[in-house]
């Protein structure tokens, strides 16, 4: 199954990968995961990655694109993926066609989380990320067991750099901008799979999962 999530912000596309990827056993490809790895590890990527981050740009396609492409290459990738974050400009998805025909593969689904502003923005702002595992929380949806501390591997839980407020504006700005043309450009390859968001974390996977058998 070679699978994209797309969505604004906030709106839940790692929350749900965790779980499809789990269920469908394919590797979870998060491109702001990539590039968080590298800030934590001072790599020039990172480095260069971060001025845009912190901002809430968009990185630069070219530094997006190469990194994508080896990722599906390698060997775990041959059951198939799950593209979250990636592509997020019109020009990232062509590059992944492409990519993909070079290899006489195609994508099976689109997945279209959506979600509204005044939902992101509350999302957002009450995310914590365990520093260790990379596992997600939010502190009124769901909760760690004890605050500021991961149910999973009793990391430590902290809050992302850009998920302030005005950042997160900026954030779903520059998602409007750039990255929703994606929904009409999947939409006409018939591959979009359009989900409400704003439910809970269980009916918007099993909304995801029955669609993906039938
Ligand atoms: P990235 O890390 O991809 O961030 P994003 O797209 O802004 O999305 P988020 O990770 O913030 O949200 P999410 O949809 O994953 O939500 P989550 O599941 O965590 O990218 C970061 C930056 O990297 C970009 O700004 C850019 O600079 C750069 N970048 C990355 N990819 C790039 C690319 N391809 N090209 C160029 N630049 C790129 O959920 C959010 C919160 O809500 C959590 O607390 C969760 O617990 C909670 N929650 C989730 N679902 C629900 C629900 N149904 N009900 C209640 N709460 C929920
Ligand atoms: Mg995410």
């Amino acid at each position: 199954m070679r699978l994209v999530l797309l969505g604004p912000p906030g709106a839940g596309k790692g929350t749900q990968a965790s779980v499809i990827v789990r269920e469908y056993n394919i590797p979870h490809i998060s491109t702001g995961d990539i590039f968080r790895d590298n800030i934590k590890r001072g790599t020039e990527l990172g480095k260069k990655a971060k001025e845009y981050m912190d901002k809430g740009l968009l990185v630069p396609d070219d530094l997006v694109v190469s990194i994508v492409r080896d990722r599906i290459a390698e060997a775990d990738c041959k059951g198939g993926f799950l593209l979250d974050g990636f592509p997020r400009t019109v020009s990232q998805g062509e590059a992944l066609d492409e990519e993909l025909e070079r290899i006489s593969l195609g994508l099976d689904k689109v997945i279209n989380i959506d979600v509204e502003k005044e939902i992101l923005l509350q999302r957002a702002m009450g995310r914590r990320v365990c520093r260790d595992c990379g596992a997600t929380y939010h502190v009124e949806f769901s909760p760690p067991k004890e605050e500021g501390i991961c149910d999973t591997c009793n990391g430590e839980l902290f809050q992302r750099e850009d998920d302030k407020v005005e950042t997160v504006e900026q954030r779903i700005k520059v998602y409007n901008e750039q990255t929703e043309p994606l929904i009409d450009y999947y939409t006409r390859k018939g591959l979009i799979l359009n989900v409400d968001g704003s439910k809970s974390i269980d009916e918007i996977f099993e909304k995801i999962s029955q669609s993906l058998q039938g």
